[in-house]
């Protein structure tokens, strides 16, 4: 395969940026066709077959691990590993421990691929991986750090470009959030209890599930936010100093906002309404954030009509900004009150998941791909923009359908007659969610497709696509 000069050449490492993009792309297929099944799987139950490895228990954890853990960890690798070297103007500091965070990740996405669908789990949500893997996660995590923070550390410019700050916040939170909520005492191989119990249990588990939505769904997303769409449209960040504001009251705020989790709990009241008050102050620094990368077309609007690629980072802002409005809603107790337990929460998770984390991450990699295998563009550009649309309808069918799902439920729930018995019985809100269901696994197969073409769209690329036939020293094509 010839690789261009420009960027595989002594100046930056970026072998492990390719391993990590065909990395996102393939898991992304793989976590989404899993979630495509247990959607389908609620639609139509009886899809388990009798085999017990096939039941939605073990899938579902299946599918939130591989399109977090996966998809979107692979991403972020790729691009931080791209992002670090470009605005640092320097090589990977220690680029063999970079390629072992590469194979040690696909070990622990393989790890758990066989794990969770036999059955071995913890039982906390998003932390589901039993503790060998725990600890090989924690070395491959140190492994990422010491990567990420000694190329910041040999850096040839003094300033830190703001992406990087967001990513350092992701890398240091996550390594924080994973190694405090797995300790856990083992009792075999394959199976361990929580270090904690009761109520303290559940606050580290959401101070955790929470932290991790704000840290790995969020803060590593905005790094790369910060770097794509200026280089995508060519503008400057519209405001360099907003983005240092949002920087620090994102990850000032998410810390203290895990409680919104647990309303109505055994948790003391006091720290759900403490959770719920900084949920709604997350509003502030999370719109923030969403009109500096928005307000960086400002001036170059017309790009957008025909740059797909800008199409997807920008959509990604408008869900970002949607879901970010969304959350503090939910956080309301006496709203929360409706959507808890609801399809309501798996509308907001996936506007979030599909239309934020997993559009930024499609768009960037549309950015990356070509350039780090020295080609002028993506093979096809027609095939990004139906990839571009399939995938903003997918996005919509689902969550509409998942929110009127949602605040039928809830009302269908809470439903009493005057004598206080209740108007419907569980099974009637079961039936009535059916068509959602179904609208839903459409919206689900629609987005999946898209991943399909953007599969067939980066080989045809990496096989066949146009040469770059500039030959610009690394570091100034990239300053
Ligand atoms: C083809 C695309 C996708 C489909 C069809 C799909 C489908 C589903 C389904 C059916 C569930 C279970 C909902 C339930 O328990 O009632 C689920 C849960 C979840 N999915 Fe997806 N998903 C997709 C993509 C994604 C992506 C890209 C992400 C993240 C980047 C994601 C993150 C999650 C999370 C975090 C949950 C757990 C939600 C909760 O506990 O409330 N999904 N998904
Ligand atoms: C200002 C920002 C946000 C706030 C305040 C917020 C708030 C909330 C609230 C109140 C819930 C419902 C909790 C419950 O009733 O159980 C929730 C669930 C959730 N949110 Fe958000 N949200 C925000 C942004 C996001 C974003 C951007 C994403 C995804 C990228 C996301 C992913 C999730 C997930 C995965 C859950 C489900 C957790 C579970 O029960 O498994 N949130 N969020």
């Amino acid at each position: 395969m010839a690789i261009n000069t420009q960027t595989a050449g002594p100046v930056y490492s970026d072998a492990v940026v390719r391993q990590f993009a065909v990395a996102a792309v393939l898991w992304g297929i793989v976590g989404m066709l899993v979630g495509v099944f247990v959607a389908a799987q609620l639609a139509f139950p009886d899809m388990t077959f009798g085999i017990p490895w096939l039941s939605y228990g073990r899938l579902r954890p299946l599918h939130t691990n591989a399109v977090i853990f996966a998809f979107g960890g692979c991403a972020l690798f790729a691009t931080s590993y791209h992002v670090v070297q470009r605005t640092c103007q320097t090589r990977l500091f220690a680029p063999a421990l970079a390629q072992f965070t590469f194979w040690g990740w696909q070990l622990v996405i393989l790890l758990a691929a066989i794990s969770l669908p036999l059955g071995f789990t913890t039982g906390k949500e998003y932390a589901e991986l039993e503790w060998p893997i725990d600890i090989l996660i924690a070395v491959v995590w140190v492994s990422y750090a010491i990567v990420f923070f000694g190329t910041v550390g040999i850096r040839k410019v003094s300033h830190i470009y703001v992406g990087n700050w967001f990513f350092g916040a992701f890398i240091l939170a996550v390594a924080l959030l994973h190694i405090v909520n797995s300790a856990e005492i083992p009792v075999t191989l394959t199976k361990s209890y929580s270090a904690y119990a009761g109520v303290q249990d559940a606050m580290v588990q959401w101070w955790y599930g929470h932290n991790a939505v704000g840290f790995f769904l969020t803060a590593g997303f905005l790094g790369m936010m910060y770097y794509y769409i200026p280089k995508q449209a060519g503008r400057p960040v519209y405001s360099y100093r907003l983005s240092i504001v949002h920087f620090w009251a994102l990850i000032f705020t998410y810390m203290w906002a895990g409680p919104h989790h647990l309303h109505y709990t055994a948790l003391p009241d006091w720290t759900q309404s403490v959770g719920m008050i900084f949920s709604l102050v997350l509003l502030a620094p999370s719109w923030g954030g969403m009109i500096n990368g928005i307000m960086t077309l400002s001036g170059a609007w017309n790009k957008l009509r025909d740059d797909p690629i800008l199409k997807f980072l920008i959509v990604s802002l408008s869900f970002y900004g949607m879901s970010t409005f969304e959350g503090p809603m939910m956080s309301i107790k006496t709203v929360n009150a409706l959507s808890h337990y609801t399809d309501w929460t798996v509308g907001h998770v996936h506007s979030g998941a599909l239309g934020w984390v997993g559009l930024v991450s499609i768009g960037s990699l549309y950015h990356l791909i070509p350039r780090m295998f020295g080609r002028k563009s993506m093979y096809s550009i027609r095939a990004i923009e139906l990839h571009f649309w399939i995938a903003t309808i997918g996005i919509v069918l689902y969550i509409a359908a998942m929110w009127i799902a949602g605040v039928m439920q809830g009302l269908m729930w809470r439903a009493t007659n005057p004598d206080g018995t209740l108007v419907y019985s569980f099974v009637e809100g079961v039936k009535a969610t059916y068509p959602f269901y179904v609208i839903r696994l459409g919206g689900g197969l629609m987005y999946l497709t898209g991943m399909v073409i953007m599969a067939w769209n980066t080989i045809m690329t990496i096989r066949v696509g146009k040469v770059e036939p500039v030959a610009i020293p690394a570091v100034a094509a990239h300053a």
